[in-house]
């Protein structure tokens, strides 16, 4: 079998972890086209990537390459109308968070894949992290005994792009770009469980003067098994990227952290090239990451659907998870509107989630 043929969407932050992600450690694939709509911008990352064909319209990349996966690394906003294209055009779609921004958009992309006969991943790093990989194995082993309380939290001080910031092209806040992480990693820990209950606290503290979007976020989440989920979210956090789960369970608990317990300590006088994610300066004490995409699990996730691709199986991660993850979502902007617990399934007729919370 030949190599599976990647087309990407996206020039930018993340469409460049993939790009590094298959070209070390996926040999079974090459990116064979990226799309991107600054023509000097896509052309220099396909150079910089050995990308052989740069284009500025999606549709000419669907007809003109032999691309069998279309990987989606644009803005929110985009993700429907461009996924709806490529499973038109018969791809396997492979689809980073958050899913879309309406459980319309959601149902409509899961649909359309089933008729096509496509398949349709939910890109959540998360559940093929090695590290957080480890901890389930072992909290499945029975190492903390029955699990009564999950946390997971991730930090920075605020998004790279402007279009972040945006309701309409984001849908929402820290709870759209960086809770969702949590609410995917919750259903992967409690799998089989179904979420019953959301209550969310949410504040803008930061970033007010540029988005009425939520950047401080905690959010409740009770599942049918009797676990109760923490989510602690933020773009208000100085100090770099900071993403941990915690485990308890009734014979122990487990910790783990993805960047600072993962990197080297060092103190520069001077500082230095990059020390992690959104951490600003190098100089003085900081914490120096190292092979940050595997260690957050993006090659395996990629290295995973490409051979669901090739070998015709289902991902372990599905369009139908990023649904649910929505959902709660959903529930979590109804919970700070009313300030009460919200049951789940809730579900709302919007344009994008915050418009539950602001209307
Ligand atoms: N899994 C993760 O942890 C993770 C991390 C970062 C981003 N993401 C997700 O990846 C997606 C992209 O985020 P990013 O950080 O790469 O954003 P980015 O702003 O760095 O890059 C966005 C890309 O889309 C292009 N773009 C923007 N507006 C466009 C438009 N109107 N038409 C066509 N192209 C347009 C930009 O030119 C750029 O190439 C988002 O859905 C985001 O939530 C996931």
């Amino acid at each position: 079998m030949g190599k599976t043929n990647i087309g990407l969407l996206g020039s930018g932050f993340i469409a460049n972890i993939h790009a590094e992600s298959y070209s070390r450690f996926v040999p079974e694939a090459r990116v064979a086209a990226v799309y991107g709509r600054d023509s000097a911008h896509v052309g220099a990352f396909a150079k910089s990537h050995g990308i052989p064909k740069a284009y500025g319209d999606i549709d000419a990349l669907l007809a003109g390459e032999d691309i069998d996966i279309v990987d989606m690394c644009l803005p929110n906003y985009l993700h429907h109308g461009a996924v709806m294209k490529a499973i038109k055009a018969g791809k396997h779609v492979i689809i980073e968070k958050p899913l879309c921004l309406t459980l319309e958009e959601a149902d409509e992309m899961i649909d359309a894949a089933k008729k096509a006969g496509v398949l349709l991943m939910y890109a959540e790093e998360l559940c093929f992290a090695p590290k957080y990989e480890r901890v389930r194995a072992l909290v499945e082993a029975g190492a903390v005994g029955k699990v009564y309380q999950l946390k997971q939290s991730e930090k920075h001080n605020g998004p790279h792009s402007p279009w972040f910031y945006n309701k309409e092209t984001s849908g929402g806040g820290v709870v759209m770009d960086m809770g969702c992480h949590a609410l995917t990693w919750f259903d992967w820990m409690n799998k089989g469980a179904k979420p019953v209950s959301v209550y969310a606290d949410m504040k803008t503290v930061m970033h007010g003067d540029i988005t009425e979007c939520d950047d401080s976020t905690l959010m409740i989440v009770e599942y049918d098994n009797g676990v109760t989920c923490l989510a602690e979210d933020s773009w208000a956090k100085h100090g770099g990227m900071d993403d941990r789960i915690e485990v308890y369970g009734t014979k122990g608990v487990t910790y783990a952290d993805l960047f600072r317990g993962n990197s080297a300590l060092t103190y520069s006088l001077d500082g230095y090239d990059y020390a992690m994610e959104k951490a600003g300066a190098s100089q003085g004490w900081t914490f120096t990451v190292f092979e940050e995409a595997f260690n957050q699990g993006y090659p395996q996730e990629l290295a995973h659907f490409v051979s669901c691709v090739r070998e015709g199986k289902t991902p372990i991660v599905t369009a139908e998870d990023g649904r649910k993850t929505l959902a709660v979502i959903y529930g979590a902007y109804e919970s700070v509107r009313t300030g009460a617990k919200v049951k789940l399934p809730f579900a709302a007729k919007v344009k994008y989630p915050l418009q539950i919370w602001k209307g």
